[in-house]
């Protein structure tokens, strides 16, 4: 077998490794095992953002956000326990991967949400699968003008975007980062899937590869694939910018400068040669 090259000290912003709160791990065991799993490829650290959706919960003074909230703190606590007993090298940290909504600003500012890593600065917004909500970029320019970040988990899984990564540009302009599955890269979620992430990732339409986790085997918690694949796509600088140093920039709440985004032209090819467009 192909030994990969561990992308060292990698930060993986996207896992469900709490254990019993999603569709992630099932118990501590299984958690341990996703650190473990991580450690062994690189990863340092990781931030457990367990799925919530707050459409239809109240909202202000909302006691069950709060709730969820340090549930996802203190659940994250008990998990790194278990991990340093373990003797894994690896730090986990607590957020939230949230369904976008159309009231995410008053949500985050009303305490019931977690950032990434409780930054208070980059929130973890997931996009349906489908179509994009109308809402979308004034969602992304509200938090980015009262001083958050926006990273969109994995845009290349929502159909909109696949079909045209163009879609992600004005989200980008509009304040968003772009968060790629390492699956998607790696070719495990489909062709059309890992086309969408390679020029999303060409064009500085995303920025960050996350493995979004899910268990020791779907979705494993290694980020060593992807960041060969990016490699060979934009080179070893920027593919390491991707897995380590820019979601470690996250993680401590520091900010960021990105490149600015470009307009994705689909190449086109011919009988007797490319055409580079
Ligand atoms: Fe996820």
């Amino acid at each position: 077998m192909m030994m990969m090259r561990r992308p060292e000290g990698a930060v993986d912003i996207h896992t469900h490794i709490l254990p019993g709160m999603d569709d992630g791990a099932e118990d501590l065991g299984e958690s341990v095992a996703m650190g473990r799993l991580a450690a062994e490829h690189g990863t340092a650290i990781m931030v457990a953002t367990p799925h919530m959706d707050f459409a239809g919960a109240k909202r202000g003074a909302c006691a069950e956000g709060a709730r969820k909230a340090d549930l996802v703190r203190r659940n994250t606590g008990i998990l790194a326990t278990a991990l340093a007993a373990s003797g894994l090298p690896v730090e986990v940290l607590p957020g939230m991967e949230i369904a976008i909504d159309p009231d995410l600003l008053s949500i985050i500012e009303a305490g019931e949400a977690v950032t990434i890593a409780d930054s208070g600065k980059y929130v973890l917004v997931e996009l349906p699968f489908g179509q994009l909500p109308g809402y979308t970029e004034k969602v992304m320019f509200d938090l980015s003008s009262a001083g958050y970040v926006p990273v969109i988990a994995h845009p290349e899984r929502n159909a909109e975007i696949a079909n045209d990564p163009n879609r992600m540009f004005s989200l980008v302009r509009a304040g968003a980062i772009g968060q790629l599955d390492a699956g998607s890269l790696a070719g495990e979620l489909g062709r059309a899937t890992r086309r969408a992430a390679e020029a999303l990732l060409r064009h500085g339409l995303a920025h960050v590869i996350a493995s979004d986790g899910h268990s020791p085997s779907f979705r494993p918690c290694r980020l060593d694939r992807a960041f060969a694949a990016a490699a060979r796509l934009v080179g070893d600088s920027s593919a390491l910018c991707a897995v380590r140093d820019l979601p470690r920039a996250i993680v401590r709440g520091e900010a960021v400068r990105l490149e600015d985004p470009e307009k994705y032209a689909p190449r086109r090819w011919f009988l007797f040669g490319r055409m580079a467009i």
